[in-house]
C-alpha cells in the first residue's frame, strides 16, 4: 500500500472496501479508470506491478474470468484470496525476468516507494518506479494494450507523458475520486499501444 496515503483514518472508501471484501480501498481508483476507458475484458493476461495488498489483482481477476489470467508482483505477499488464474509473486520490479513473463494485454502499476516525508525524494522514486513500469510496457505490452501507473506529482509527469504519447494512441493523466485529498498521486494512462 501507499504508505502514508492509504492506510490512514477510514474513509468513505476503506469502510465500503471492508465492508465488500475488497483487499485495499486502492480497489476503487483501478474501478473507476476500468469503468471509464473500458480497461480490463475477459480473457486478457494482466500484468500488476506492485500488487501487496492484491485489491487491484482480485478485481483484475474478477473482470478477466477464468480465460484470462493475473500475474502481480510484489517485495511484500499477498494474503488476499484470490481465485486460480491469478498468481501473486514476491519480487523488486528492477529485477525481473521480463522476457521469461511473456507478453500481456494490461499492464498496471500502483507502485508506490516506502516514503521518506520528503516530497521532492518520494516523488522521483516514485517517478522511478513508473519509469520502470513504462520500460517493462515497452517490453511486454501487446500492440492495442493498455497501460497505467501511479506517480506522485513533482516526479517528471510531463515528461512521462510526452513518451507515452509517443507509444500509445491516447496518452493522459487522472486523479480518481478515492485518491486521499492530501495525497499527491495521480496516474499515467496510455490506451491502445502503437506497436
Ligand atoms: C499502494 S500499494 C499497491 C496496492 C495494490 N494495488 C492493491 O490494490 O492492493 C504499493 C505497493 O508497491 C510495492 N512496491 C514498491 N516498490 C516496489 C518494487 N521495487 N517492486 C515491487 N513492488 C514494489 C510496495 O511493496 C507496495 O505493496
Amino acid at each position: 500500500m501507499a504508505r502514508g496515503s492509504d492506510r490512514k483514518r477510514p474513509d468513505f472508501y476503506s469502510r465500503k472496501a471492508k465492508a465488500s471484501g475488497r483487499a485495499a480501498r486502492s480497489v476503487y481508483k483501478l474501478e473507476e479508470m476500468d469503468q471509464r476507458w473500458r480497461i480490463l475484458a475477459k480473457g486478457q493476461r494482466v500484468l500488476d506491478l506492485g500488487c501487496s495488498p492484491g485489491s487491484w489483482l482480485q478485481y483484475a481477476a474478477e473482470k478477466i474470468g477464468p480465460q484470462g489470467q493475473a500475474i502481480g508482483y510484489d517485495l511484500k505477499p499477498v494474503n488476499a484470496t484470490l481465485p486460480a488464474h491469478a498468481e501473486a509473486r514476491i519480487g523488486d520490479v528492477y529485477e525481473l525476468d521480463i522476457e521469461a513473463l511473456g507478453t500481456f494485454d494490461v499492464i498496471l502499476s500502483d507502485m508506490a516507494p516506502n516514503t521518506t516525508g520528503d516530497r521532492k525524494t518520494d516523488a522521483w522514486r516514485s517517478a522511478g518506479l513508473a519509469e520502470n513500469a513504462m520500460l517493462i510496457a515497452q517490453q511486454s505490452l501487446k500492440p492495442g494494450g493498455h497501460f497505467i501507473a501511479k506517480i506522485l506529482e513533482g516526479g517528471d509527469v510531463p515528461e512521462l507523458i510526452k513518451k507515452l504519447r509517443q507509444n500509445y494512441h491516447k496518452a493522459t493523466q487522472t486523479r480518481p475520486k478515492a485518491t486521499r485529498k492530501e495525497s499527491t498521486e495521480i496516474f499515467l494512462v496510455g490506451l491502445g499501444k502503437r506497436h
